[in-house]
């Protein structure tokens, strides 16, 4: 397979695991790439992308600038802070005014589910969702398998646990998608009032003990409390939630193996993570960022040979 099934990445769950593989083979050729002296090649000097920020971001839109950079892509980068949308211009329109200036690709992050599905069906372009409200994050979950699949060799047959706010999660669902497919094992884990109640239909199991999670799994995935997208309370305090569901060097230690911590970021130190386990050998954060930078090249040259 040399070409990917889809027009555009909207989701994981509109991927086949021939696109998963064929993506992460591409991935490491870039990897290669960015850990040479001269970290750029010419493959896109013929496309110009644009990315468009609808919700804050650090590491998704500075990985996808420099992934489009490092292929030569010509690049410009919108937020809605400062853009005519106050005006009451309509997505579609502001988009469609983009693109009329000979833009080939749109990367979309958007508060609202679905935004770049929306935008997929209503203009001439290819577009990538960086995460759609608490729907999907596509390219976080495909850099998540990739950095499984470096440490491990596979990630067929590893049992994954996601732990913490699964209701308000975009990593979560795009993450069991693209484990699933590539045949592993998923587990989640946090408070009730943070799991979706549907969440077994998607074949993973659930637990609400955080030791019984870890005992079970060989990769534990913390996940941040998405305070911004919640209206209620789900837990009684910060205090609380971090007790029972917050990871320590100590608790690690006490495990009878050793299991590998990720976190998709930003990272709330002391709350669902400890400064000492975030930054401990046993953590792969920061590859997960390294490799963002390679997955997001491969989605993106592959999506461009489609042009
Ligand atoms: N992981 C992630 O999406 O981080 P940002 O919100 O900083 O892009």
């Amino acid at each position: 397979m040399s070409k990917l099934s889809v027009d555009h990445l909207l989701g994981v769950k509109f991927l086949k695991h021939d696109d998963i593989n064929l993506i992460f083979d591409t991935a490491d050729h870039f990897k290669k790439v960015i850990n040479r002296p001269i970290k750029k090649v010419p493959s896109l000097r013929d496309i110009t992308i644009a990315n468009l920020f609808f919700e804050n971001s650090t590491r998704t839109k500075l990985s996808f600038e420099l992934a489009q950079k490092r292929l030569s892509a010509d690049v410009i980068n919108f937020s809605s802070g400062q853009s005519s949308l106050n005006k009451g211009e309509t997505l579609i329109d502001t988009v469609n005014n983009i693109l009329s200036m000979k833009v080939d690709m749109i990367v979309l992050r958007h508060p609202k589910a679905g935004a770049a599905k929306f935008l997929s069906n209503h203009v001439d372009a290819k577009i990538i969702n960086a995460g759609d409200g608490a729907h999907e994050h596509p390219t976080q979950a495909l850099l998540d398998s990739y950095s499984i699949r470096e440490k491990f060799g596979e990630v067929k047959g590893k049992k994954v646990v996601i732990v913490g706010d699964i209701l308000h999660s975009r990593v979560a669902l795009s993450n069991i998608f693209a484990l699933q497919t590539q045949g592993a094992e998923v587990m989640v884990c946090g408070p009730r009032t943070l799991i979706p109640k549907y969440i077994h239909k998607l074949g993973v199991k659930v637990e609400s003990n955080l030791r019984n999670a870890l005992e079970w799994c060989d990769v534990a995935n913390m996940l941040r409390v998405q305070n911004e997208r919640m209206d209620i309370s789900y837990f009684p305090s910060t205090r609380e939630y971090s007790l029972q569901y917050g990871i320590t060097k100590d608790l690690l230690d006490s495990l009878n193996k050793e299991i590998t911590i990720m976190h998709p970021g930003p990272i709330n130190r002391g709350v669902e993570i400890t400064s000492e386990v975030a930054d401990s050998n046993q953590s792969i954060i920061l590859n997960q960022v390294e490799n963002g930078v390679a997955v997001r090249m491969a989605v993106i040259y592959l999506l461009a040979s489609k042009i």
